[in-house]
């Protein structure tokens, strides 16, 4: 089973991964790009852009005078974020470009984007002061980041779930390599940061079976994640839960999922 690592051997940052999630949560995706747009920038440059699938969302939000710029360190995904930008009315650069490590080589801009980034980032704080040196007049950092512990399967038993999400936890936390549980570190760094303007909010995602192929394609592989590194009691419990929910596709039971992200607005 994969645990959706990319090409540089970041976990859940496999392309594969980041576009089964893109299409899961695309209604809610494109209205965040909206309200991005509205602040009119002239250059948003998207951290650890991954594919580009955010900024193809804002290509079509923004006037084809923008400019587009996506950061990663990881090459062959940005040879697909720039495959795609070709379908784009905006100019656009792609740069292979470490921001724990060369952060002082990320270009100026209206907009950054810091979305799930923070867990890979040895030092938070440093690069939202970084940023803030790079930022132009009047512009803007915008971050998003979810939490594991705030990704919520259910109707499940108390014991179950306790089960599967200790075992994910333990499993987990001791990764070097991302940080599962990250939202409260990125909360203390963004209140500490020294931004003039500190908005913090928390959007809740949500869906109620029947769903829609795109969000079961998701939530499976949420599930085969979670499957690939818990105790052999949780991955029992959590198949026994697939299947006491597998007729969701016709709505003859009824499962959920809620997810909680943390999204603030430093200016
Ligand atoms: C979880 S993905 C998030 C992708 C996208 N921002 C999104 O929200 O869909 C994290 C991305 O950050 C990149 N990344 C992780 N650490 C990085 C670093 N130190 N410098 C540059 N890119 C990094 C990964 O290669 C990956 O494309």
């Amino acid at each position: 089973m994969s645990n959706w690592h990319n090409e540089s051997g970041r976990p859940l940052a496999s392309d594969a991964w980041l576009e089964v999630h893109h299409r899961a949560k695309l209604p809610e995706r494109t209205a965040f790009a909206r309200q991005i747009a509205q602040r009119k920038p002239n250059r948003v440059v998207d951290l650890g852009c991954g594919p580009g699938l955010w900024m193809d969302l804002l290509a079509d939000a923004l006037p084809p005078d923008a400019e587009l710029v996506g950061i990663d360190s990881d090459p062959n995904t940005l040879t697909k974020a720039s495959a795609r930008a070709r379908q784009w009315r905006q100019a656009s650069a792609f740069e292979n470009i470490d921001f724990d490590e060369e952060a002082g080589a990320i270009p100026e801009a209206d907009i950054f984007l810091a979305f799930n980034i923070f867990p890979y980032v040895s030092d938070p704080a440093k690069l939202l002061e970084q940023l803030r040196a790079k930022l132009r007049p009047g512009g803007c950092v915008v971050v998003r980041q979810y939490d594991g512990a705030l990704i919520r399967l259910g109707p499940m038993t108390e014991s179950d779930r306790r089960i599967i999400d200790t075992s994910l936890m333990t499993a987990v936390l001791g990764s070097e390599q991302f940080k599962h549980y990250d939202m409260d570190r990125v909360f203390e760094c963004v209140q500490a940061s020294r931004y003039a303007s500190k908005t913090t909010d928390f959007e809740i995602f949500r869906r109620v079976a029947p769903f829609s192929l795109e969000f079961r394609e998701y939530f499976l592989k949420t599930i085969e994640w979670t499957h690939t590194y818990i105790s052999e009691d949780a991955q029992r419990r959590l198949r026994r839960w697939l299947d006491s929910r597998s007729d969701d596709t016709d709505n003859t039971t009824s499962s959920y999922v809620v997810e909680v992200d943390l999204i603030s607005w430093l200016s």
